[in-house]
């Protein structure tokens, strides 16, 4: 297990959090992704988190807003959770558990009431993430149903909310 210090990213830290992107994933859709999300009416400053070691960023994690519209045509806002990216010398260790704890935490504080994650089926539940089919609410694309996952950051954060998740335009063009 490695502590980090989490915090919200500033400019001076773009370069670090591609190359944390680009080298996690050994490509550079993701990395790409972040930068077209950056610029963008979805992204939200507070809610793109770098995790620093020994003053240098190894992880990083970003929420934005989308969009649930069921068919009544009655809209909820939501975050989504992508892309997360750990340095892969540093991978499991503990700091992607980390960055998404910090993530749900500070996502809660500004008021946000749920996340969704297409990810990883056992990981996300450690964070108390579930099919998001326990709400009736979809991916905008063929995913299989367990890893396509929700969470309520405060009581009843989901209740009454279905639909299907309308990511921003970014994710469409990487
Ligand atoms: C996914 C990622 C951010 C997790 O960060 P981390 O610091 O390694 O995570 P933690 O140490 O908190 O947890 C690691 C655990 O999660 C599991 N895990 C996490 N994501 C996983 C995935 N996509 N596939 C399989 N296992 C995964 C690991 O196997 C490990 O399980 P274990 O503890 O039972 O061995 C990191 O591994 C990474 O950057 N991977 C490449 C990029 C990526 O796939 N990002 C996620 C999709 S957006």
């Amino acid at each position: 297990m490695i502590n980090v210090d989490i915090r919200p990213e500033t400019e001076s830290d773009f370069t670090a959090i591609y190359e944390v992107n680009r080298l996690a994933f050994g490509q550079a859709s993701e990395a790409n992704l972040v930068e077209l999300l950056r610029s963008g009416d979805s992204f939200i400053p507070e809610l793109s988190l770098v995790a620093t070691f020994e003053q240098k960023i190894v992880g990083h994690i970003l929420f934005t807003k989308i969009k649930i519209i069921n068919e009544d045509g009655s809209e909820y806002e939501s975050l989504a959770l992508a892309p997360m990216a750990v340095v892969p010398d540093l991978q499991k260790q503990g700091i992607g558990g980390q960055l998404i704890v910090s993530g749900l935490a500070k996502a809660r504080a500004l008021g946000f009431a749920s996340v969704i994650v297409l990810g990883h089926e056992h990981y996300y539940p450690k964070f108390g993430f579930v099919p998001a089919k326990r709400w009736n609410i979809q991916s905008p694309f063929e995913v299989p149903s367990d890893v396509f996952m929700a969470i309520e950051l405060v009581e009843d954060g989901l209740k009454g909310v279905s639909g299907t998740v309308v990511y921003p335009k970014a994710f469409e063009m990487v």
